[in-house]
């Protein structure tokens, strides 16, 4: 189909109330008319959410924040003129406009401009906004191509919007600016350093447990196998050791690392360079679910940059909540 075709019909769709996945430049988003209660609900249902967990509100440009949030503070206008469309959260206080299905009855909203070009031709085609979480059933791996998209929910959404494969590859940084100062409420596809640069001090990560936000669960993101975490240096002689006692294993390796590991080791490219790492990671955590492994191998990244989001995202993959914690 025609460019202006998918557009046309995401529109049509999401109009009749229904549930459209669209591309970001971070990960796909399961899509429905932020306006329309009944058609949000639908996304709960659709990935198996809890309808508690608080869901983005995507505008089509910064000036769309006047008409559908509150009691925005000048520090939000700095950080959306500077960094939309971009893979920025801002948490401010919900329009009238906005049901509360959306923020899972909070008085906040999250809202942000995505950068592709064609989910933001959608938005403005619908002239309201599109609330979209990640388009993967709850818990697991986020989806950065249709393809991963149409595998994890099938029938339950309408259309898919095919805008390839994802250039960011990790969800949006959170900043909440609902408090005194803000905070980082989910490390993401914009950095820190990036943040504190605007805000003109540093801004804390926040502890997990302290608001409701998927994606701060201790246990997200996480493929299958189980996740392990080792030193770099460690990578190659962990992988060989688990296989040859007979675990079926896979590793985020970086290619320079690839000799010396052993036939029976499967290796999903990782690069040192965290840009490339962040596009890779749950393309390579869902190839080597698909390639039945037990036990995947990871090394965190440096936490600068994209780095912390990457770590943060490993760190939740490798939680295991067995263990009762
Ligand atoms: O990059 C992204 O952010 C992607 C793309 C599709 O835009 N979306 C995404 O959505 O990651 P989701 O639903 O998987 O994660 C949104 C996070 C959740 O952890 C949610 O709890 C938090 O944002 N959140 C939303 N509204 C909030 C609010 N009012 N207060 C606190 N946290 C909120
Ligand atoms: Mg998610």
């Amino acid at each position: 189909m025609s460019r202006e075709a998918d557009i046309a019909r995401a529109v049509a769709l999401l109009r009749a109330g229904e549930l459209v996945a669209v591309p970001t430049e971070t990960v796909y988003g399961l899509a429905a008319d932020a306006t329309n209660a009944a058609a949000v609900a639908k996304i709960f249902a659709a990935k198996g959410r809890p309808t508690g967990h608080p869901l983005i509100a995507h505008l089509a440009s910064v000036e769309w924040l006047s008409r559908w949030t509150r009691d925005v503070p000048a520090l939000a206008l700095s950080l959306g003129r500077r960094f939309w469309p971009g893979p920025l959260t801002l948490i401010v206080g919900r329009g009238e406009g906005i049901p509360t299905v959306v923020t899972g009855g909070l008085d906040t909203v999250a809202v942000r401009v995505p950068a592709h070009e064609l989910t933001r031709a959608i938005i403005e085609g619908l002239g309201r906004p599109i609330a979209a979480p990640s388009a993967n059933r709850f818990g697991s791996v986020s989806p950065t191509t249709a393809e991963h998209v149409r595998r994890d929910l099938g029938d339950a959404v309408a259309f898919v919007v095919d805008g390839g494969a994802c250039s960011v590859g990790v969800e949006s940084t959170i900043v909440d600016l609902t408090g005194d100062a803000p905070v980082i409420a989910r490390p993401g596809g914009i950095s820190r350093e990036d943040i504190e640069a605007v805000v003109g001090s540093q801004v804390p990560i926040r502890s997990q447990g302290e608001i409701k936000a998927s994606g701060t669960l201790p246990s997200h993101y996480a493929p299958r196998a189980q996740v392990v975490l080792v030193d770099r240096a460690m990578l190659v002689d962990e992988a060989n050791r688990l296989a040859a006692r007979g675990r079926r294993v896979g590793v985020l390796l970086p290619d320079e690392l690839r000799d010396g590991v052993d036939a029976a080791v499967v290796v999903a490219s990782f690069s040192d360079v965290a840009e490339v790492a962040a596009q890779q990671l749950y393309a390579a955590l869902r190839a080597l679910d698909d390639r039945d492994c037990e036990v995947i191998v990871a090394a965190l990244p440096p936490e600068v940059g994209l780095g912390a989001a990457i770590a943060d995202r490993l760190r939740r993959a490798a939680y295991d909540d067995t263990r009762g914690d």
